[in-house]
């Protein structure tokens, strides 16, 4: 089998390298690209060492599975073009989450919704991806009918510039101030939450809420789904947490969500220690807590859902999809 690992030196990149050595046999071969800047850096898998190349048309041959995570500009770009040489291409951008034949897929979920046919298949986004592995067992369980969901959004969600300001902001201690315009978001990240992830839109929204809209929507296949999104980054290097107030049409119960939850593959639920994005980091289980029943109905649920944006959240939702296609 031939790999190409599109973004290999970025966030994402770098974790699928390292799962694809425990997910895939051992005589699969790799090609890394990534930019210009990359090209001719060491990267090694299976203890081989390997040359980035860049990401141009010369360098495009034959793969069977493509996974691209550099920027959607590139998957607009390249996706097509791999796939024109045979491969599936399994994306981590937003490019084509929303294009009707494209499957939005979370392995454990919908991955049924892959083909032999489909040979483009678009990651979700990663604060999502956390939130619907806790939402599918109590959907199935209560019928869904409706979300207000607040994420703590991790800085490693906006990439490796992001990672890199956060350390430098910590490292300057009490020096760093409110005003403080020099970092990777228009305010200090470091000891403090702004109150917004993404860009904003028109509508007043930011795109990362308008994606817990559309992409949950799409991926639990509740068209008419009611989400009333939130979403904050905060100081935190790796692991997006998500408290969710979620309304079913039937009556609920405590008990029997967790024991929902705890019967679906991929997460787990925790009652001490409370998990944190510390307790997610590294770990490829969605953590879910604080699971009570509502105040104001018997068919309300309040959760708190947190998990690794590098893991499930993207690098390793991509290899389980990689994987699941190469035995289609
Ligand atoms: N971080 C997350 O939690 C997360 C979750 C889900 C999805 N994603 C998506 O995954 C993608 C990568 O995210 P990341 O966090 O890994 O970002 P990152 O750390 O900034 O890495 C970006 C990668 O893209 C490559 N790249 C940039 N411009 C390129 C170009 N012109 N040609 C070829 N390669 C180019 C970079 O190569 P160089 O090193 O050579 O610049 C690098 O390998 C993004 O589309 C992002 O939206 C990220």
């Amino acid at each position: 089998m031939k790999i190409a690992i599109i973004g290999a030196t970025g966030l994402v990149g770098r974790k699928i390298i390292n799962l694809s050595e425990e997910y895939f046999p051992k005589d699969t071969s790799y090609t890394f690209f990534a930019s210009s800047k990359s090209k001719g850096t060491e990267l090694v898998i299976n203890k081989n060492k390997l040359i980035v190349q860049e990401l141009i048309d010369e360098n495009i041959s034959e793969f069977d599975i493509a996974l691209f995570s550099a920027g959607g500009d590139r998957s607009k770009e390249f996706a097509k073009k791999f796939i024109e040489h045979g491969a599936y291409v399994i994306d981590n951008s937003s490019a084509f989450r929303h294009d009707d034949e494209v499957p939005l897929v979370v392995y454990g979920i919908n991955e049924e919704t892959i083909n032999s046919n489909t040979k483009l298949i678009a990651n979700p986004n990663c604060t999502t991806m956390g939130l619907v592995m806790a939402l599918k067992p109590l959907h199935d369980k209560f019928n869904l009918k409706s979300i207000t969901p607040v994420a703590y959004q991790a800085v490693s969600g906006s990439g490796t510039q992001a990672v890199d300001s956060l350390s430098k902001e910590i490292e300057m201690g009490d020096d760093l101030k409110e005003d403080y315009a020099d970092g990777f978001y228009p305010r200090p990240i470091a000891k403090n939450v702004i109150p917004v992830a993404g860009n904003l839109l028109e509508n007043g929204y930011s795109d990362e809420e308008m994606k817990f809209v559309n992409e949950s929507r799409k991926i639990l296949s509740i068209g008419d789904l009611t989400v009333e999104p939130s979403n904050a980054r905060v100081g935190v290097k790796t692991g997006h947490g998500t408290f969710c107030s979620a309304v079913f049409e039937n009556e609920v119960s405590r008990e029997s969500a967790i024991i929902a939850i705890n019967n679906f593959d991929g997460i787990e639920y925790w009652d001490d220690p409370l998990p944190t994005p510390l307790d997610a980091e590294g770990r490829d289980n969605v953590l879910v807590s604080r699971m009570r029943e509502g105040l104001s109905s018997k068919k309300i649920l309040n959760f708190w859902v947190v998990s690794d944006n590098l893991l499930k959240g993207a690098a390793l939702n991509a290899v389980q999809i990689a994987k699941y296609v190469s035995e289609l």
